[in-house]
């Protein structure tokens, strides 16, 4: 990253147009609740189509998107080349590793480069929180760039798949109680829900985790914050686990991933304490035995897989909402 880049607070300016519509999609952080509405009713029109007829709101037809992936990724990399491609646009997947990112070449270098071949959106994943705000900074204006998760900021594609498949099951976020369970610290995706699940109006947004793994002033992000799982899943309606992020965790943090699983881990019988009907949700990848047993995340609760192919769908109607603010038209 630049030197001299540290990353602030994001104004909201920086993500949306003057007229409130998505320039760039950097994080959930202060979006208003129509705003998400509007993504989630997007997506509701892709999901409903067979692929076939998808392919025929090309709303991204003669534009190129650039997947810059330095860091790892299935789920968020694929859903975003097949949900660009059904758009219509040229797709291109930066190898970084070999790229001439390796021979030292500078973020910013390497965006100009690809800029010069006519890019019209970055998607953006890295380690460094800030990386996506920092391109969207310093690239040409009439590009635009999506967060694909940027170290433990923001993750805010998975932020609203998450809240979609949230409302395909349950309907209105008001009566809701929801869980994000386990390692809060070193989560992305747990800022980027916290803030959709407030901006929502959901009844009541809970964490369940170690002290350890609770991050400094989360209790002023409007969460109830539990230690013992069993207190925090009670009478809830929707469950999310999280990954131990072991590559970002000091291993001090955590005695050992047995210990974990033994007080955190979901199994069939914890979850007796949240309502008949709880769904169970995890971003993946999932470690079984870890926070998941197994069994719940096959179970019959389970909406993981639903959540990985509404990814897909959303990350339509995030794009092509973009294309439109950007061409003046209608989002
Ligand atoms: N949920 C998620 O971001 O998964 P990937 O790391 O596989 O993209």
């Amino acid at each position: 990253m630049h030197p001299h880049f540290k990353p602030g607070p994001l104004p909201l300016s920086m993500q949306l147009t003057p007229e409130g519509k998505l320039k760039h999609f950097l994080s959930t952080e202060g979006l208003p609740h129509l705003l998400l509405h509007d993504i989630m009713d997007r997506a509701e029109q892709f999901v409903t189509l067979p692929a076939k007829q998808q392919k025929k709101a090309p709303f991204l037809r003669g534009k190129t998107v650039m997947n810059l992936f330095f860091e790892n990724s299935t789920r968020t990399r694929v859903t975003f080349e097949i949900a660009a491609q059904r758009l219509g646009a040229d797709v291109t997947n930066l190898d970084i590793r070999t790229s001439s990112a390796t021979k030292g070449e500078t973020l910013l270098d390497t965006v100009r480069n690809l800029e010069a071949m006519n890019a019209d959106m970055f998607v953006v994943r890295h380690e460094h929180a800030g990386t996506a705000q920092f391109i969207a900074r310093y690239c040409a204006p009439h590009i635009s760039v999506l967060n694909a998760g940027d170290g433990r900021h923001a993750h805010p594609t998975q932020a609203m798949l998450d809240m979609f498949t949230i409302r395909q099951k349950k309907g209105d976020f008001a009566p809701l109680k929801v869980a994000i369970v386990g390692d809060i610290l070193h989560s992305r995706v747990a800022r980027s829900q916290i803030h959709a699940l407030t901006s929502l109006g959901t009844g009541e947004v809970r964490v369940i985790a170690p002290k350890t793994l609770v991050p400094a002033g989360l209790d002023k992000m409007g969460v109830n914050i539990f230690n013992n799982l069993d207190e925090g899943l009670k009478d809830l309606d929707v469950v999310i686990a999280l990954r131990q992020q072991r590559e970002r965790m000091d291993s001090a943090l955590l005695p050992s991933e047995q210990e974990f699983f033994k007080l955190y881990g979901l199994t069939d019988k914890r979850l007796e304490a949240t309502k008949p009907d709880a769904i169970v949700m995890h971003p993946g990848p999932i470690n079984r035995g870890v926070e998941i047993d197994s069994r719940v995340a096959d179970g019959s609760r389970s909406v993981i897989m639903e959540q990985v192919t509404n990814g897909i769908a959303v990350r339509m109607a995030v794009m092509s909402m973009i294309m439109g603010s950007m061409a003046g038209g209608a989002a």
